[in-house]
């Protein structure tokens, strides 16, 4: 990959921030003229605050990108060499998921749009990815480990080093691009949260990458980790500057627009750059708030509108917020998560009477209130700050997983 390819990469990152910062200025009494905004539920102002922000960036994104087509198939102009038609459309292919994918968050912005119908378009907009990763002809296998292999040839079967699991693959990459599109706009609600964590894994996927073309010498799969950083470092210089709006105390809110535009480049680089599973292990609190927030997401426990902490204002402190109903609403399966959950320490629990009958009280299941649980009311940005840590703190725990741990499990 030539020198001059990843410079202008870096050159238009920088000026894709540049428009971001001056775009966002200039759009925010545009977007309160128009109603396009929120109010702060962690504040004691009730000032509109303009939402969705993450379009502006995310267009200032898809303009530096399809500027930036021609610079990585440059060298085929002047030379005999064949055009690379397959690189060539997996760029397009994942240009295209990032534009539904945007397209997508703008309609749930502005029609709050059903859960069916956000798990269904990424499911099939991930379709031209797959597609080109199907064209490819790229590999389907993965390493079994150490560990699989020994059960089974305890049990007297033989077992082959890698499995080709062919369709199941394909299922595993559309559920993450779903996973991707939707776990980021449910760990939300205080500002600078959805833009941090995304930047936190976009540098630890870009870090991976680097990494990555130190060690491995074969030009294919360094060139699927040159996408992956094309990709990553205008989404990462756009989203600086957004972030710099969005941290408390927030002047903008980045919307639903954001956290899918967010997800998707996530998911596509991932999948294109043929690292899928180790870039699962960046989305580790993210993945942990999806399965926490199950009994949620699935009704078992009521689900309000609004998960995110309650403010008290007194104080100026954020702490848990609450799900409150009737004990008798609960079904048996609910009933046994919740003593589950609360008897390990992982739920806040509380019993109490209103109008002669049984109620309970239960924090509602997000890590954020999970936190909170554990550290008490503290100020919207010190809980930012502690969640985005985490995040880091997880971000080097999937290095030492990836490096490290793989070699003992695996034979890598
Ligand atoms: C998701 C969450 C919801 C959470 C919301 C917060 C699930 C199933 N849904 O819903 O629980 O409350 O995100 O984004 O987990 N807001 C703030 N401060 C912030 C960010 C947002 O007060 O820092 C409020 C504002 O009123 C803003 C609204 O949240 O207008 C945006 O909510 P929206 O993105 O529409 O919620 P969902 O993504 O549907
Ligand atoms: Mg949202």
């Amino acid at each position: 990959m030539s020198l001059f390819t990843i410079t202008t990469n870096c050159l238009l990152s920088l000026l894709g921030g540049f428009v971001s910062l001056k775009l966002i200025q200039e759009y925010i009494p545009i977007f309160i003229q128009r109603g396009h905004y929120g109010n702060d539920q962690c504040k004691v102002s009730n000032a509109p605050i303009p939402e969705p922000m993450g379009v502006i960036t995310a267009a200032v994104y898809l303009i530096i990108m399809f500027i930036f087509i021609p610079f990585p198939f440059l060298e085929w102009t002047y030379t005999e060499r064949l055009f690379p038609h397959d690189k060539f459309l997996a760029f397009l292919s994942a240009i295209i998921s990032i534009c539904t994918a945007i397209l997508l968050g703008f309609a749930d912005d502005m029609l709050d749009l059903r859960w069916r119908h956000k798990l269904l378009f990424p499911t099939l907009s991930s379709l031209p990815v797959l597609m080109v990763y199907y064209v490819q002809g790229s590999s389907t296998t993965i390493v079994v480990p150490k560990i699989a292999r020994s059960i089974v040839s305890f049990l007297g079967f033989e077992m082959t080093t890698s499995l080709d699991i062919n369709l199941l693959y394909y299922v595993f990459m559309g559920m993450v691009i779903v996973f991707c599109t939707n776990s980021i706009n449910i760990y939300a609600g205080i500002n600078g949260l959805e833009v941090g964590q995304s930047l936190v894994i976009a540098s630890s996927i870009t870090l991976y990458n680097v990494i990555q073309l130190y060690r491995l010498q074969d030009p294919i799969e360094c060139y699927y980790n040159w996408l992956s950083i094309y990709f990553l470092l205008p989404f990462i210089t756009t989203s600086l500057i957004l972030y710099n709006f969005n941290k408390y105390p927030a002047r903008v809110f980045v919307g639903d627009t954001y956290c899918y535009w967010a997800g998707m480049t996530l998911a596509v680089v991932a999948i294109l750059g043929h690292f899928s599973k180790t870039a699962m292990l960046f989305f580790i609190p993210q993945a942990f708030n999806f399965i926490y927030s199950t009994p949620q997401l699935f009704h078992l426990v009521p689900c309000p509108r609004h998960r995110l902490p309650k403010f008290d204002s007194k104080t100026d402190t954020v702490g848990m917020s609450f799900a409150e109903f009737k004990k008798s609403e609960l079904n048996r399966f609910g009933q046994w998560v919740v003593t589950i959950l609360s008897t390990i320490g992982l739920l806040f629990k509380e019993d109490f009477n209103n109008d002669g009958e049984k109620w309970i009280r239960l924090n509602n299941f997000t890590v954020i209130n999970l936190v909170l649980k554990f550290v008490g009311p503290v100020r919207e940005g010190t809980l930012t700050k502690l969640l985005l840590l985490l995040q880091v703190f997880s971000s080097i725990l999937a290095f030492i997983i990836r490096f490290f741990l793989a070699r003992i499990l695996y034979d890598v």
